[in-house]
């Protein structure tokens, strides 16, 4: 049986770029939502008993990759933000913000093409940036529930751009959503990430 993460934050931790009320319904009730959908579609698959991860990577196209893909991405994407902090904030230094810095030149350009290619997916999905296995960076747009792993990258960082992640606060401006999102991230967990195995 799959449980709804803890978020690790107070609910108004993220105001007013991610309100409490916003969180209210994205992890209580939409993230719930799936986790409870997919408890209730795996007894007597083949997924049972199978780490989320595992069910993502192998279940085919349909309601459990679906679910689990959601639960998954939702997991990653709530837990790699923290309180927002003061506008200005010290240098970031570690081996994912190198990695970034020589492959689009500075974190600026990073952000730009990011934050273009999330504003650019057509309909509900996810902008990831992901690790292949010699650590080089990717960028990619995944609909609906996707999520690089399923092609063999590991996934370091992602804006959801599914509506309700942003419509309560931010109504159709997905671009300027996307855009304030930067000062929530917690790039220490970012880095653990990309350096984990
Ligand atoms: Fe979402």
């Amino acid at each position: 049986m799959f449980s709804l993460i803890q978020l690790p934050y107070a609910p108004d931790a993220l105001e007013p770029i991610i309100s409490a009320r916003t969180l209210s319904f994205h992890h209580g009730k939409h993230l719930q939502a799936y986790v409870d959908n997919l408890n209730k579609l795996l007894p007597g698959t083949l997924f049972e008993g199978l780490p989320l991860e595992e069910i993502v990577r192998s279940a085919p196209a349909g309601p459990i990759f679906n679910n689990a893909g959601q639960i998954l991405n939702h997991n990653l994407y709530f837990t790699q933000f923290k309180a927002s902090e003061p506008a200005v904030q010290p240098g970031l230094t570690g081996h994912l913000i190198a990695q970034i810095e020589s492959q689009w030149g500075t974190l600026d350009a990073f952000k730009a093409e990011f934050e273009a290619k999330g504003t650019g997916l057509f309909g509900s999905g996810w902008v990831w940036l992901a690790a292949a296995p010699d650590g080089s960076l990717q960028i990619t747009q995944e609909p609906g529930a996707g999520n690089p792993l399923t092609r063999g990258f590991k996934p370091i960082l992602t804006f959801d751009v599914w509506e309700h992640a942003y419509y309560l606060d931010w109504q159709n401006r997905r671009a300027a959503h996307l855009a304030a999102l930067w000062p929530l991230l917690d790039w220490q967990v970012l880095e653990k990430r990309y350096i984990d195995d």
